[in-house]
């Protein structure tokens, strides 16, 4: 992917947001909005231009103000007013600076850092979405591409998943965030797991027996609806459920079953029959829509069983994409993690003990995402992922 791709992406969310509605702080936990705009174009320039090249900064204020983003935890959420934050239009004349300078020095960035400076923006598609998901629909312009959920419901399914190993990490010389690394492979006992992801559907009987609501659920006039990007609509059944660590646990406690590790999920994605790993569930052919929900095709999850065309050796569909799936697993380096020089807090600022691992890909996940090794991490009560989970049993 071209970095203006990547920049039409993140263009876009801005573009769907109405400009009253750019200080306004949709995630409690998060910063306001407009910092984004200017986040990604700093982020840009600090590591481009000010940390790799050595150009002298236009703008050192913003370069700092912009730098970085937050995650405290659930309830210590930031304090400040909308008039502590520069106009939209000092930022954009910024950005224009930021992105005309890097255009010119593209062809002397270290492929590394222009991989780091790409993702980073994509990451940022994606999580900026979560943040446009919870501001109010009419701070929004709906560009909604619609989706017929089916009425049916999937039959439930557990496959079986033979003893074997499983190939976690990223390949020294390819290109991966620094907590990929190493490549390494878990011998990994036999175990059974979820064909689909848990559903709306069979998340409303837990719902039914007296659990909580999940966070994207609203009722209205005893009718469960489900709170999309642009709309309310009849919650999908068939569709997978988006929640919380805990709820993902308990849900599974309640069946009598357990959520898979970081190695099981790899087992059961990309191992085969025969002993091989394959860079996809599906094989080695390159990502495309027909496989799963991911790329920006959707705004909002498809029914769990839409993309058969992506179902892994052993047949389990969806693995990547339609939501990310939580496991059990603690966010922890890899042995032989080493973090980057140029950005040494990305992963080790989070291995506290207090973030899970996910796997997978959501509906705005770039494909690049969809490589193995990559790794998403989370605390355990943020409801504002696009992340479901699958069971399984011992
Ligand atoms: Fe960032």
């Amino acid at each position: 992917m071209l970095m203006q791709d990547a920049r039409d992406q993140t263009d876009t969310l801005f573009q769907i947001l109405r400009p009253e509605a750019l200080y306004s702080r949709p995630i409690a936990e998060r910063h306001r909005l407009i910092f984004y705009l200017g986040h990604l174009e700093a982020f840009d320039w600090n590591l481009i231009c000010r940390k790799t090249l050595d150009i002298p900064s236009f703008h050192p204020e913003f370069d700092k103000l912009f730098e970085f983003g937050i995650d405290p935890p659930i309830g210590q959420a930031p304090s400040d007013e909308p008039s502590d934050w520069p106009s939209a239009y000092e930022i954009q004349r910024y950005n224009r600076r930021c992105r005309q300078t890097i255009d010119e020095l593209l062809n002397e960035v270290p492929s590394q850092i222009f991989h780091v400076a790409l993702e980073h923006r994509l990451m940022h598609a994606e999580t900026l979405a979560y943040l446009l998901h919870q501001a109010p629909y009419e701070h929004k312009i709906p560009c909604s591409t619609t989706y017929d959920y089916s009425d049916a419901p999937s039959p439930v399914r557990m496959l079986d998943i033979p003893a074997g190993m499983a190939t976690l990490g990223q390949n020294a010389g390819e290109f991966g965030w620094d907590n990929e690394f190493a490549e390494h492979q878990v011998q990994v006992s036999a175990f059974r797991i979820g064909k689909n992801k848990i559903t709306n559907g069979e998340y409303l009987e837990f719902v039914r027996a007296g659990a909580a609501p999940p966070h994207f659920w609203i009722q209205r006039n005893g009718a469960w609806l489900y709170h999309g990007m642009f709309a309310e609509v009849p919650l999908p059944l068939n569709a997978p459920v988006y929640v919380v660590h805990a709820e993902a646990s308990a849900y599974a406690r309640w069946k009598g079953k357990s959520l898979p590790s970081e190695a099981q999920f790899h087992r059961a994605a990309y191992e085969t029959l025969d002993g091989n790993t394959r860079p996809y569930p599906w094989g080695t052919t390159v990502p495309d829509r027909y496989r799963g929900n991911f790329d920006f095709h959707y705004w909002d999850p498809v029914d769990v069983d839409a993309n058969p065309g992506g179902d892994s050796a052993f047949g389990v569909s969806q693995l990547v994409g339609n939501g990310w799936e939580w496991t059990s697993s603690i966010f922890a380096p890899f042995s032989g993690f080493e973090p980057f020089s140029f950005y040494p807090g990305y992963s080790q600022n989070f291995f506290d003990g207090e973030h899970y691992v996910l796997k997978g890909a959501s509906p705005r996940s770039a494909a690049c995402f969809l490589r193995r090794s990559f790794r998403n991490w989370f605390r355990p009560d943020y409801p504002y992922v696009y992340a479901g989970f699958r069971l399984l049993e011992n």
